[in-house]
């Protein structure tokens, strides 16, 4: 199969205000970060307002809403508050995670399968608002059929674990976990939804992801921040962009 297009490039800059909170000052600013983004070749901005605020605020989404030329992606969990928030905002897309107050980033994906008349009823009011809206999900075709079932637009493929298992080395369960991925990426768009992916991706294991043809968008974040303090955002983005690029050539 061909790549469907070119390759998008969601820069997550949640860990820009972490950096921010971790002194209470007012830098650095995450607008800024997304005018830096922008400029490297970022296609949107992602950000997850969690219940917790422990990085992006509430001002910081008035902030982006307001400042940001880059389509806002909110992440957020399907709690009543931030439906609200959403639709006040009605940003130009909406990506569900689980959230867990105890854990450190989000640990796994949804459970549309066991969720789903609760979660049809949830976006409901975000897909007629405008949203295009997303599940973030594993590969498991459970809960893909049931993110076709319940309407909504994207599921974005948790690649935390093919992450983790390349960091540790274990390069034939990484490579397993790699071809679930591809399946379950040929699966969603076979029911006809728009395939992301995110979670944990560096310059070592983004291009696998990056090559699976169904997959319309990429979202980064913990890695490029980081890697900006080395080299700055601009360039750090520049040469994410750069692989995803080759590996789609
Ligand atoms: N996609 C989703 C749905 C996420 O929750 C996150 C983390 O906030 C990411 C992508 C980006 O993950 P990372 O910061 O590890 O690149």
């Amino acid at each position: 199969m061909q790549p469907l297009g070119k390759l998008r490039l969601g820069v997550n800059i949640d860990h820009v205000a972490t950096v921010r909170n971790a002194r209470g000052s007012a830098y650095p600013d995450p607008l800024r970060a997304a005018e830096i983004a922008e400029a490297a070749g970022a296609s949107g901005i992602t950000a997850h307002l969690r219940e917790d605020r422990r990085h992006i605020s509430d001002a910081d989404i008035d902030a982006l809403m307001a400042g940001l030329k880059l389509p806002l992606n909110l992440e957020m969990a399907a709690t009543d508050e931030m439906q609200k928030i959403a639709l006040r905002h009605k940003p130009h897309a909406i990506c569900l995670v689980p959230e867990n107050r105890q854990e450190r980033t989000t640990e796994g994906g949804l459970d549309v399968a066991v969720d789903d008349n609760r979660l049809a009823q949830y976006i409901a009011p975000l897909r007629e608002a405008g949203c295009r809206v997303s599940m973030f999900i594993g590969h498991d075709p459970r809960q893909i059929q049931a993110s076709a079932r319940i309407g909504a637009a994207v599921v974005e493929l948790h690649t935390g674990a093919y992450c983790d298992l390349h960091a540790e080395g274990r390069f034939e369960e990484r490579d397993a976990e790699l071809a679930a991925l591809r399946e379950g990426a040929a699966l969603a768009h076979s029911l006809g939804l728009e395939v992301h992916a995110g979670h944990g991706l560096t310059y070592e294991t983004v291009k696998p992801i990056a090559a699976i043809p169904e997959i319309m968008e990429l979202n980064i974040g913990h890695f490029l921040i980081s890697e900006a303090i080395f080299r700055g955002l601009g360039p750090a983005i520049e040469e994410m962009r750069r692989l995803m690029d080759e590996a789609r050539a």
